[in-house]
């Protein structure tokens, strides 16, 4: 097997991907979950969800798994009562695990703590006591503003330990997005940080939620982790979580709440339209995120070292930082900082540091590894990993092939999960002791998951066919609606296809019945009255060695309605020449048919990115068609768009 590019004939060849990675003897032979869990839930959908929530400890259990009498408003575990954070924590120290650690972190700097199961339920007690000393009572909405910092779990622990609702929100956010969560939430207190570190340097949080907090009347108290120790404002709403947290009760009984108590609220990003507070219960989700990470990561508590690279401030952090891996025990890695500070090779350096063995990144970091050269992770030791994960949109399959090979030294499985927000948990992906892989494929729904592909009159399309990904049936960690706007969540996500979840994703199942996502359905274009997904022309354009990223749009076009733009990063930082823009062109002509051949390629330096990596095709669309640029507070590096209009201008 090489990863040397392959021009591929037409349009479809892209979905005969034929490359296939057999899962590796080892870990087929230790693997926590084996197909036969397909044919179980296959057989009874409900007694498999059933079963996997008898994996967590339950108060008092449930006497119907699921009501579905009033779709879209699902309740599971019906009459079920837990804690959340007794699950999380309190039995894996009840049955000796105390001294494990739960969490090696990592600051940015290099300053590093070890804190065991034992440590964090101690901790979490204490802020649990703090906020409930504080005035919060069950039901109330905390909000939480934090870098990535031991106490961000321990403030969304402490949440859930009292059956407050939380409301992350990332740290990178500004004071128009902090606000008008607190306020739509109606957020009670909020925990934050005087700042954290990034790119090398202090970066202040609390000013931010100073001039949030003056928009918010219903915010009490604000507490603060003091972690750069840079300067802050004082107000007689703020307390030092030293203080408080310091200061209470260290004992603490978790309360059991219902199933369907409401554990936290996130807000999807939303590029245009007001951010959706999408609502997610207890019993559900936990039972998912962590059958999920049980199955998908084949998670060993005692063994694994595992690591998830995202943010607390976005659902995977949520389910794949917290809930997930702390419900199953496991140990993990937390980072506080980029993957380029100090240097380009941190990540690799705290793989091997701490030899870890399952690893959980997005497909724009891999990409972004990529470009920086295959020579950074070669100088580390990478041989601890035995299982990669991807996420957040779909992985070109040369991206999958470059993870696999130069992280995972040809021997790892690569899991693609589908997912989102809203789902809660992971969906769609391989099992690595199961799947034989597929590159730039998410392959099959989880067994209990009925995913599936449809037209657009909602008929399932055959094997070679697309349409969108929708979901047939309800499932445990789904939303619950979107916080105080039922008919937005009917509207959004129940009314396009009569009894389906519509995802909002374009999708095709090739030959062989695996699913290919193919990004947001806004993100199809039609040329010449011919359907093609960004994301193809994307990865055929990745597929050149040249290129190190690309990102193409549909712009407007007298002649074949919508015409084909690409703007691509080169690798080495080349800034390229005609010859090679004609080259790529053509190659991507003969990877995907003449159809999909772009009209325009520009080299750009950067693509600009939402702060959770997703590309922000709607600015390149205005670049496109010479519009002045739209809103771009969503910006990760607001001056990435100067660039890429100074390139256009250059290129004409
Ligand atoms: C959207 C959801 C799920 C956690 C992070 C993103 C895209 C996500 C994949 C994947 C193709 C993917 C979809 C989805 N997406 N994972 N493996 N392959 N696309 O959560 O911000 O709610 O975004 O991300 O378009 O709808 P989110």
């Amino acid at each position: 097997m090489n990863d040397s590019p392959q021009p591929r004939e037409t349009l479809a060849s892209l979905l005969s991907e034929t490359r296939h990675f057999d899962p590796p003897a080892d870990i087929v032979a230790g693997a926590n979950v084996t197909g036969e869990a397909y044919e179980r839930a296959q057989a009874d959908r409900l007694g498999f969800w059933a079963e996997q929530a008898g994996r967590l400890d339950w108060a008092t259990p449930w006497d119907r798994v699921l009501d579905w009498d009033n779709p879209p408003f699902a309740k599971w575990f019906v009459g079920g009562k837990l804690n959340v954070a007794y699950n999380c924590l309190d039995r894996h120290v009840e049955a000796g695990n105390g001294d494990r650690v739960a969490i090696h972190w990592e600051g940015e700097p290099g300053d590093t703590r070890t804190i065991t199961y034992a440590d964090l339920l101690s901790e979490v007690k204490r802020a649990a006591n703090a906020l409930t000393d504080l005035g919060v009572v069950a039901g109330d909405r905390v909000a939480i503003y934090m870098p990535m910092i031991p106490e961000a779990a321990m403030a969304m622990l402490a949440c859930a330990r009292i059956g407050a609702t939380h409301s992350v929100v990332f740290g990178g956010f500004s004071v128009d997005a902090l606000s008008g969560r607190i306020n739509d939430a109606q957020a009670k207190v909020v925990i934050t940080a005087d700042g954290g570190y990034r790119r090398g340097k202090p970066n202040a949080l609390k000013p931010t939620v100073d001039e949030s907090v003056a928009l918010c009347p219903s915010v009490e108290k604000v507490v603060v982790v003091r972690r750069t120790g840079q300067d802050v404002e004082w107000s007689d709403k703020d307390v030092w979580w030293h203080d408080v947290v310091g200061g209470a009760a260290e004992e603490h009984q978790a309360q059991p709440f219902d199933a369907e108590h409401p554990l936290f609220i996130l807000y999807t990003s939303g590029t245009t339209a007001k951010p959706k507070g999408i609502l997610h219960t207890s019993g559900g989700y936990l039972t998912q995120v962590s059958y999920t990470h049980h199955a998908v990561f084949d998670i060993k508590p005692e063994s694994d070292v595992y690591w998830c690279g995202a943010d607390i401030g976005w659902v995977t952090g949520h389910s794949y930082i917290v809930y997930g891996p702390m419900s199953n025990g496991a140990t993990q890695l937390m980072y506080e900082g980029t993957p380029d500070t100090p240097h380009k090779g941190r990540y690799w350096e705290l793989i091997d540091k701490y030899k870890v063995t399952i690893l959980y990144t997005a497909p724009t970091a891999i990409r972004t590894f990529m470009k920086w050269g295959d020579d950074i992770p070669a100088q580390f030791d990478l041989t601890s990993l035995r299982i990669l994960g991807s996420v957040g949109e779909p992985i070109n399959p040369e991206a999958w092939m470059w993870y696999r090979k130069h992280i995972g030294g040809d021997r790892c499985p690569v899991v693609d999960t589908w997912w989102q927000t809203e789902t809660g948990a992971i969906m769609v992906s391989p099992l690595p002791g199961v799947t034989s892989t597929t590159p730039g494929s998410a392959q099959h729904a989880l067994p209990g998951i009925s995913a599936d592909v449809v037209d657009d009159t909602g008929t399932s399309v055959p094997n070679g066919g697309g349409g969108y990904l929708v979901l047939r049936e309800p499932w445990p960690s789904m939303l619950r609606t979107i916080w105080g706007d039922d008919e937005r969540f009917i509207e959004t996500y129940w009314s396009r296809f009569e009894g389906m979840y519509f995802a909002g994703d374009g999708a095709k199942r090739d030959d062989e019945g695996n699913i290919w996502l193919l990004g947001r359905v806004d993100d199809v274009m039609l040329v010449s009255g011919h359907n093609i997904s960004t994301t193809e022309v994307e990865s055929a354009l990745v597929s050149h060695p040249a290129v190190a990223e690309a990102a193409v749009v549909g712009a407007t076009d007298p002649v074949t309605g919508q015409a084909i733009v690409a703007f691509t990063i080169l690798r080495g930082g080349s800034e390229g020449d005609d010859d090679l823009l004609t080259e790529l062109r053509n190659h991507v002509a003969k990877t995907l048919g003449p159809i999909a051949k772009p009209r325009q390629i520009m080299i750009v330096p950067e693509l600009p990115k939402t702060r959770s990596g997703k590309i922000m095709r709607r600015l390149l669309r205005d670049v496109a068609e010479n519009r002045s640029l739209g809103d771009v507070t969503t910006l990760q590096d607001s001056t990435v768009m100067k660039l890429i209009a100074e390139g256009m201008a250059k290129g004409k």
